[in-house]
């Protein structure tokens, strides 16, 4: 096992201190996969308690970097539901629309199955202290799993642009929490100065052993479809750390001969945080990092660390990058919300980049769809009233206002009229 520039396919150490090549390339960890991988080991361990074999990250550890026991910092994490959404699949009139939802995380969003790897190879190199940049989740996530590892943490969050619930929960975690003036992309550049000059473990996806750990999305999504293949998987798309996880998780499963061909991919970016999207229209002839500027704060970055890795992923799949207004965001997120599903408003990305893709005919009606759902319905609840309560309600269809009435049944009778 070691790490590898995906620019120059320079080799370094797997515990060498660095997060990027000399040259200034990303770095893969490249493991030395076998060409005999028996799904039935997957299986076995389903019917297990047992850390670290119950969690849905270990479970694929065949697949992963190896570790010590003694390292393993789990909760655990993954084994998320795929929910057959059917509400949604007829509305947006697909046959099959599968959404795996990776709010069930052990923190509320997928950051976990990343977080357990990186933390565990942190513990391994013994880190002294860890840190990462965040819109919020990666900020939970990594307090949560440093207090799980016995590891002090700093977090950069951007002032005022991330959301309440976010920030609450990595205050409540224990994390030093760092509030920077100005947005995402200015504390990404803030906290790769800060690990380099003060030796902290970076935590962020920049980190390779953060996207080895997501790619057990990808393996678990097949596992629950029992290795049948959707046509598509569509995820949102910020610091594209997890297209870049899920892209590489493919391009294993296929050298391991666990698939023969693969799914393609769509990406789904805010229109107001759309470098991805734009350079994939110059058919990635130019990459212009952007100012950054959406209701979705959990992908307000412009620009995203892995978009070499995450290119490579369209490139491999015959992908797409799509992009989504705010208000294609927020009333998808209302029908993921009434189906009884629920997700924050970046996870919804995925439904509103799926819509517009089937009406502009690049999904086929016919084909089967796996989408991911990135974050938890309650990571953002001030979304969610905005949405329903604010000063807009009256112009959305989908708005569910609450009423106030008085403790009789009269009033109870005259509310429910027209449901009873
Ligand atoms: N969805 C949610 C809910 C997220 O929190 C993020 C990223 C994404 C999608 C995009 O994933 O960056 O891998 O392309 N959140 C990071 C954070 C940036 O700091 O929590 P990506």
């Amino acid at each position: 096992m070691n790490l590898t520039c995906v620019d120059c396919s320079r080799e370094y150490d797997a515990d060498a201190d660095r997060t990027r090549c000399d040259c200034g390339g990303l770095l893969d960890v490249t493991l030395p996969l076998s060409d005999e991988i028996d799904r039935g080991t997957f299986d076995q361990r389903l019917g297990t308690w047992a850390k670290p074999d119950v969690s849905g990250v270990w479970r694929y550890r065949e697949l992963l970097p190896t570790f010590a026991d003694q390292h393993i910092a789990t909760k655990p994490e993954g084994n998320t539901n795929l929910y057959d959404a059917r509400t949604l699949a007829q509305w947006l009139g697909i046959d099959q629309l599968w959404l795996k939802h990776e709010g069930e995380n052990p923190t509320g969003s997928f950051k976990d199955r990343g977080m357990t790897v990186a933390t565990s190879h942190a513990l391994k190199v013994r880190a002294r202290m860890v840190a990462c940049a965040s819109t919020g989740n990666t900020s939970a996530s990594v307090a949560a799993y440093a207090a799980e590892a016995g590891l002090p943490a700093v977090v950069f969050v951007p002032d005022g642009k991330i959301s309440p619930a976010k920030l609450g929960q990595t205050v409540a975690y224990g994390a030093r929490i760092v509030q920077i003036r100005g947005d995402f992309d200015a504390a990404m550049t803030l906290v790769q100065q800060a690990s380099a000059e003060l030796g902290i473990y970076l935590l962020n996806s920049i980190n390779p052993y953060r996207l080895e750990g997501q790619k057990t999305i990808l393996f678990e999504l097949l596992h629950q479809l029992e290795w049948r293949l959707p046509d598509w998987i569509i995820l949102p798309g910020g610091n594209l750390g997890n297209s870049s996880a899920l892209g590489k998780a493919l391009a294993e499963l296929q050298q391991t001969g666990v698939l023969s061909h693969l799914p393609r991919m769509a990406v789904i970016q805010a229109e107001g945080a759309s470098p991805f999207y734009e350079a994939f229209r110059s058919d990635f002839r130019s990459f212009e990092p952007m100012e950054a500027n959406t209701i979705a704060s959990a992908i307000q970055i412009g620009n995203p660390v892995s978009y070499s890795k995450a290119r490579r992923a369209i490139e491999l799949t015959d992908g797409v990058v799509e992009s989504v207004t705010d208000d294609e965001i927020l009333d998808a997120k209302a029908r993921i919300d009434q189906s009884g599903i629920g997700c924050e408003p970046a996870s919804a990305a995925t439904v509103a980049g799926l819509q517009k893709l089937v009406h502009s005919g690049v999904i086929g009606r016919g084909d089967s769809v796996a989408g991911i759902l990135t974050g938890h319905l309650m990571k953002d609840s001030d979304a969610v009233m905005t949405y329903h309560l604010g000063d807009a309600a009256a112009d959305r269809p989908l708005a569910n206002r609450p009423v106030v009435i008085d403790p009789t049944m009269d009033a109870l009778r005259e509310v429910l009229r027209d449901e009873l």
